[in-house]
């Protein structure tokens, strides 16, 4: 017998900040509708084993909202790990939600609903939210800047409402996919041939100016994927996804990291991309 109501889950990971904001109002709006959410940032989950408590205690059924910032055209990998390894015999429904600077969201959606419906979470809505491009922090107009406005995340409150009604439906209405292929095909193939690891790839690694750097600590405390170790200098394993959060964060300015060509490049993209610069919500 299914528990009635189902209790949500809600896991992203928000390297800067914007997936993460987008999951908590999805929380409060739940709460207010007198749901059970729990909240699983994956950034706390990195240290092996602790994912696995995770999937031990996971329940046989629930509603699963999972977002993931859009990293060159992709969900991140994390993210998408996370969904392929949830445990055999659970069942349920799911949300997957991505934040986007305003380049292209890609095939984020289209590829989490795919692996999601393949581990027996039909998917019931979706969103993509447009969100300030973290690289460009510093450029001198960031993309899409503003972005999620208080309209955008009053919009993602309705689509929880709309969830919560579907819900009560028995069986609750799928979400229609074809919905989410929604690029022109041209961008969706160059969206296949991108990946964020043929991008760490073409980059040159991360360094820091010993010189500089002080051993404070404080780009390993906010890595999200905890792969800065202090030896006593900062050292960065192959995990890392480019989120250039500890070149944010530093307080001495001791990456060797020059953000000017790589915020022109995006710009550039912007303005080649022919995918509207909006966020949509999917029922
Ligand atoms: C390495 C990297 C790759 C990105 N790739 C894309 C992209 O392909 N398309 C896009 O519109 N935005 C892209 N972005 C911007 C992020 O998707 C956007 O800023 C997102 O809201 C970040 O989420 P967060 O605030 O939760 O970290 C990229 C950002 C980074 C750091
Ligand atoms: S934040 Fe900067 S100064 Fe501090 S340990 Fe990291 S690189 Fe060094
Ligand atoms: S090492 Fe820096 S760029 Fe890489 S994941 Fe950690 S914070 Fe992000």
């Amino acid at each position: 017998m299914e528990q009635r109501p189902l209790p949500h889950r809600i896991v992203y990971l928000s390297p800067a900040g914007t997936t993460r904001l987008a999951a908590e109002t999805i929380a409060d709006q739940l709460k207010a509708l007198n749901q059970t959410v729990e909240l699983f940032d994956l950034s706390s989950l990195i240290q092996a084993g602790s994912r696995a408590a995770v999937y031990a205690a996971w329940p046989a059924t629930c509603c699963l909202w999972i977002g993931s910032p859009v990293y060159c055209d992709h969900a991140l990998p994390i993210v998408e790990d996370f969904i392929r390894n949830l445990p055999d015999g659970c069942h349920g429904f799911s949300i997957p939600f991505a934040t986007y600077g305003g380049v292209t969201s890609g095939l984020t959606l289209p590829e989490m609903a795919e692996l999601l419906g393949q581990r027996n979470f039909t998917p019931l809505a979706a969103a993509k939210i447009l969100a300030l491009h973290s690289s460009t922090w510093c450029a001198p107009k960031p993309l899409a800047a503003g972005h999620p406005s208080a309209d955008e995340l009053q919009q993602l409150r309705s689509l929880v409402v709309a969830v919560e009604k579907k819900l009560m439906d028995q069986p609750p209405a799928a979400l229609e996919r074809s919905l989410l292929n929604y690029l022109p095909e041209e961008m969706q193939q160059s969206s296949a041939a991108k990946s964020l690891a043929l991008v760490k790839r073409a980059l040159p690694p991360l360094k820091i100016d010993q010189t500089l750097c002080t051993q404070c600590g404080t780009c390993a405390q906010g890595c999200p994927m905890g792969c800065i170790d202090l030896r006593p200098y900062p050292e960065i394993r192959s995990e890392c996804i480019r989120c250039l959060q500890c070149v944010r964060n530093c307080p001495e300015g001791a990456f060797n990291f020059d953000p000017e060509p790589l915020q022109s490049r995006i710009l550039e993209l912007s303005v080649l991309s022919e995918e509207e610069q909006i966020s949509q919500f999917f029922t």
